[in-house]
């Protein structure tokens, strides 16, 4: 049986205003197309922890593709549809919805073995999730609102417990174990003790053998991207697993130094430059970087993202560049094309005060100084435009990072000086 929960979700207070909406339109189309549709996942379980939701992920009982292209109708989103997947997304101004098509049908074990095609497609599709936390579905029918709970997610939540749904979860996806670990120090919960016993039992047989590099990196990468990255760092050491990333992984306290020095840097950008980077790159280069005599991370981290390659060897050149004392000038055109990633990781694995001060300087000053003499300010002056143009743009522009000059009219009479006389 479906078990339904009269829990005050407060879905109109907690909800976005725009994504509340999203809801209603979702119902009004499901009850047009005589379909079911429901919110699913991690979001129903960050709605009831009370932290901010990321995705909206809808399962559909009926055809996803076919539901998405009407509210993508409606809303006048784009839609992005995967045949092969019966999965669909829709992007309205920024914002993404997923729609994905449940399990057509359901077989209950205590019933006569006929379908439970109404209610049971849901089930199977959460049943194939990984932690009871994560099955959790709020309904988009007749009964908006309601909290469907076929696996006591809501139990596991308060008692703050990760646990599994049948027995060969870790076997039938190995990648699990990084979950597991993953939401476990994410929320500050525990593993279910079976759960546990079985996760060990799986890395003993050896499960994460049989997982591609490609995938086990992929899971990893979103280990790095989550606050609390050495917290769970640590514990994927003391599981021993970092030898199914590479044989020869392992983590020490220098390491995790390293990363923690790379978050607390991560904090202060984010405050003077709030542009978005790629986190996960930035402790993949300092991973790399612990490991590069030992062996060579290049193909692996190739598959992930190429641009983890650019980044770590933009740290290391930043490094070699700033092992001299350098004028300000040169800080500012050496690392202006450098991706701030590169910029956090080379902080992170530098032992000098000076590279950690230059690199500082850059991120809270240097970086925003713009220009006080400009092409028409030269034409202004009566030069012809010409290659000379960039040489003078340079030289003055120079001169003010050095702090020779402090005012747009103080740039001019050195130009004058220097180029019409
Ligand atoms: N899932 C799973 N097994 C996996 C990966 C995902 O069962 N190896 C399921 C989970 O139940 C999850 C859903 O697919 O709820 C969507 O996956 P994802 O977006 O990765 O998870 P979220 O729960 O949304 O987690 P996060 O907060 O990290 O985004």
């Amino acid at each position: 049986m479906r078990k339904t929960l009269k829990v005050d979700l407060k879905l109109k207070n907690k909800l976005d205003e725009k994504i509340y909406n999203f809801f209603t339109i979702i119902s009004e189309v499901a009850l047009k197309l005589k379909m079911k549709a429901y919110a699913v996942g991690g979001m129903v379980r960050d709605l009831i922890m009370d932290i901010p939701i990321k995705d909206i992920d809808i399962v559909i009982e009926g055809n996803a593709i076919e539901f998405a292209k009407e509210f993508s109708t409606i809303v006048g989103g784009k839609l992005i549809a995967h045949n092969e997947f019966k999965t669909a997304s829709v992007i309205i101004n920024g914002e993404k919805i997923d729609f994905a098509t449940a399990r057509q049908e359901y077989y209950d074990e205590i019933s006569s073995g006929l379908p439970h095609v109404e209610e049971s497609s849901l089930k199977l599709d959460l049943y194939r999730r990984d932690f009871t936390i994560n099955t959790l579905a709020i309904s988009l029918n007749e009964n908006f609102g309601e909290l469907i709970d076929y696996f006591g997610g809501v139990k596991d939540i308060k008692d703050k417990k990760i646990r599994i749904l049948h027995n060969l979860s870790f076997i039938e996806d190995p990648t699990r174990v990084f979950r597991a670990l993953r939401f476990a120090e994410k929320f500050n919960f525990l593993l279910g003790q079976q759960t546990e016993k079985l996760m060990k039992n799986a890395l003993e047989l050896g499960v994460l053998n049989t997982v591609s590099k490609n995938r086990l990196f992929l899971e990893f990468s979103l280990v790095l991207k989550e606050e609390k990255v050495v917290e769970i760092l640590k514990k994927i050491n003391d599981y021993k697993i970092f030898k199914y990333l590479h044989k020869e992984f392992y983590i020490d306290e220098n390491c995790f130094n390293l990363i923690n020095t790379g978050k607390d840097f991560v904090k202060m950008c984010t405050f003077f430059c709030p542009i978005e980077f790629r986190i996960e790159a930035i402790y993949f280069s300092i991973l790399k970087f612990c490991f590069r005599k030992k062996f060579n991370l290049t193909n692996i981290l190739g598959i992930v993202d190429s641009k983890i390659e650019k980044i770590y060897s933009q740290m290391i050149q930043i490094n070699v560049f700033l092992s001299k004392r350098r004028k300000k000038s040169e800080i500012y055109f050496f690392l202006k094309p450098m991706a701030l990633e590169a910029q956090i990781a080379a902080f992170a694995i530098s032992k000098s005060n000076y590279v950690k001060e230059a690199l500082i300087s850059y991120i809270r000053d240097l970086q925003f100084i713009k220009p006080l003499v400009s092409g028409k300010d030269l034409i202004t002056l009566g030069f012809k435009p010409s290659a000379i143009f960039g040489k003078i743009l340079n030289d003055c522009f120079e001169k003010q990072i050095e702090g020779e000059f402090t005012s747009k009219q103080e740039a001019i009479d050195y130009i004058k000086n220097k180029y019409l006389n």
